[in-house]
């Protein structure tokens, strides 16, 4: 069954030579990781503020680690899907394609995505919550409790606690990665909201951002979100199918970026 596309979509991305696409668990559900908010979402058997908050690492840096260190073995053993590599070859075809993720599965560099902005994070990596050093997870063991930060400085280690890089709920995102997708936001002619609710802010105030500043707003998602009144085009269905079709459909339109044949 080949999807059909709206004329208006087509030209749109057609013409279109800053492509900003944001995305949330959706697109990583079809990997095998489970969303957040959906029936079987994480956080209908886990409650975040006990598992995603500072306070809760500083309460229980043991409970908060076991977790993350069964989210990382997930991730470690799971593989990009089709709506993955299809965001990694829709780069190639415009002049501009900026990914702005809030998945801490790395999962998008994994297809082969080189434009990535990580608003909440990478699972991959870890850092000392005194001296700043990152640790790869190969480089963090959780035997006896919390890691602790083993570097030397003058001889004396450093003993720093050690936590995931990750973004909690109330903590600031990286100011470098949000202003980099604010600025790609206002600029974008299209922008796609993919395979996220649009509940968790600054995240979602990016499609926003994006329509108000004139860009055409498409949304692909299993069901409706907050989002789906406002955006121009609601792309129903699985990020794994709607995406490889898009592409497909793109590629015999464009032949190198910014360019149409
Ligand atoms: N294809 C497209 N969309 C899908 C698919 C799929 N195969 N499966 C589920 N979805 C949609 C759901 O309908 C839902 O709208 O993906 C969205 C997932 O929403 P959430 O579970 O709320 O995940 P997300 O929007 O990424 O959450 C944002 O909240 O808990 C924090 O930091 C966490 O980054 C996360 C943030």
């Amino acid at each position: 069954m080949s999807m059909k596309f709206s004329n208006r979509l087509m030209e749109r991305l057609i013409e279109a030579r800053r492509i900003v696409a944001l995305t949330g668990a959706g697109v990583s559900a079809e990997s095998g990781v489970p969303t957040f908010r959906g029936n079987d979402g994480i956080w209908s058997r886990f409650k975040p503020e006990e598992l995603a908050t500072v306070d809760a690492f500083m309460k229980n840096p043991q409970l908060v680690w076991e977790w993350y260190a069964h989210r990382k073995k997930i991730i470690a053993s799971i593989q990009p899907n089709a709506g993955h590599v299809a965001l990694a070859r829709m780069e190639e075809m415009f002049e501009q394609f900026v990914l702005v993720t809030q998945n801490i599965d790395n999962l998008h560099r994994r297809a082969g995505s080189k434009t990535v902005l990580e608003l909440h994070g990478n699972i991959e990596r870890n850092y000392c919550m005194k001296c700043g050093s990152i640790f790869a997870n190969d480089e963090v063991t959780i035997q006896a409790g919390a890691p602790r930060c083993e570097k030397k400085y003058e001889g004396l280690s450093c003993d720093g606690l050690v936590r995931p890089d990750v973004a909690w709920f109330g903590e600031l995102i990286p100011e470098d990665q949000w202003k980099q997708s604010a600025r790609a936001a206002e600029s974008a002619d299209v922008f796609l909201s993919i395979g996220t609710s649009g509940v968790v802010y600054p995240a979602a105030s990016l499609p926003l951002i994006a329509k108000r500043s004139g860009a055409y707003l498409v949304e692909v998602n299993t069901e409706r979100t907050a989002l789906s009144d406002l955006a121009d085009e609601f792309l129903e269905g699985a990020s794994g199918v709607v995406l490889p079709a898009l592409c497909d459909r793109l590629k015999g339109t464009i032949r190198s970026p910014g360019t149409i044949v």
